[in-house]
């Protein structure tokens, strides 16, 4: 089985890119509603949380876990692959090869949560690899209540978007990454306010593809939906607007559990 957590729901945006990728495998999500947002919280509570939820996921048998929130990503998943032997696989690492390969002129824009800007992890992660990069950061801790509010296009919304990313675009970026769970909900929006030059990486995209390439060369891994099992979501309290957003990834209905075991 596959475990995924994230600090709500913006993490269905990972399982839509993992059911894509890996339609036959049965996967266990942790959503922390009771706890979010964590994009506006410290390193020591997200850490903590990340752990807690961790090893919640091993203690329900899972093979692997995807820190789908990139905050936790950002903050915990290093001590986290340090803390425990099954495999960790965040949303910064596998983006990586992507990002170098997709710009034409090394000038990145990374978009995410105040906590995913503020750790830098993506930022370092880049300049480790190529040091000619030229990384410009910025946090739209407002894409988060619209992605939720189903505002995904709209005047309102374009104007927030150009708000933010407008210095990225004076910095000429030629590729935009989007460091959280909500922001590729709001992926055709950004581009309109972008231009056709950019490229937008959704790091989910090379996470699902690394987990397939890996999961497909590590056989012992049993994952493999069986039949007349299904797929589990939880979350630690009420999610809001769970039908929304979960229209907005994906068709099929999602039966959900809420379960805080914290
Ligand atoms: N899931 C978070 C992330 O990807 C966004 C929502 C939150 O702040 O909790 O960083």
């Amino acid at each position: 089985m596959i475990g995924i957590f994230d600090s709500g729901v913006g993490g269905l945006t990972v399982v839509k890119e993992i059911f894509k990728y890996l339609p036959d495998y049965q996967i266990i999500y942790f959503g922390d509603t009771a706890r979010l947002p964590y994009g506006t919280k410290g390193e020591n509570f997200v850490k903590r949380y990340s752990s807690k939820i961790s090893q919640w996921l091993i203690d329900n048998n899972v093979q692997i876990i995807v820190v789908g929130c990139h905050t936790s990503s950002a903050w915990a998943a290093d001590s986290l692959k340090e803390k425990f032997d099954v495999p960790v696989f965040e949303m910064i690492t596998p983006a990586i090869k992507d990002i170098i390969e997709a710009t034409r002129n090394n000038r990145v824009g990374i978009i995410g949560t105040p906590g995913t800007i503020k750790s830098a992890s993506f930022k370092k992660k880049l300049l480790e690899k190529d040091s000619n990069l030229k990384v410009y950061s910025q946090d739209c801790p407002l894409f988060v209540p619209l992605a939720e509010e189903g505002l995904v296009d709209g005047k309102i919304t374009s104007e927030i978007i150009e708000k933010y990313l407008n210095p990225l675009k004076e910095k000429r970026i030629d590729t935009l990454v989007l460091a959280c769970t909500h922001y590729p909900l709001l992926e055709k929006s950004i581009e309109q306010v972008m231009g056709d030059n950019i490229k937008i990486i959704n790091p989910a995209v090379s996470v699902a593809k690394n987990i397939k390439v890996f999961l497909e060369s590590n056989f012992g891994i049993q994952s493999k939906i069986e039949k007349g099992s299904d797929h589990q979501f939880f979350f630690s309290d009420e999610p809001y607007n769970f039908e929304k957003i979960s229209h907005l990834c994906f068709d099929r209905n999602i039966k959900i559990e809420i379960n805080d075991p914290f």
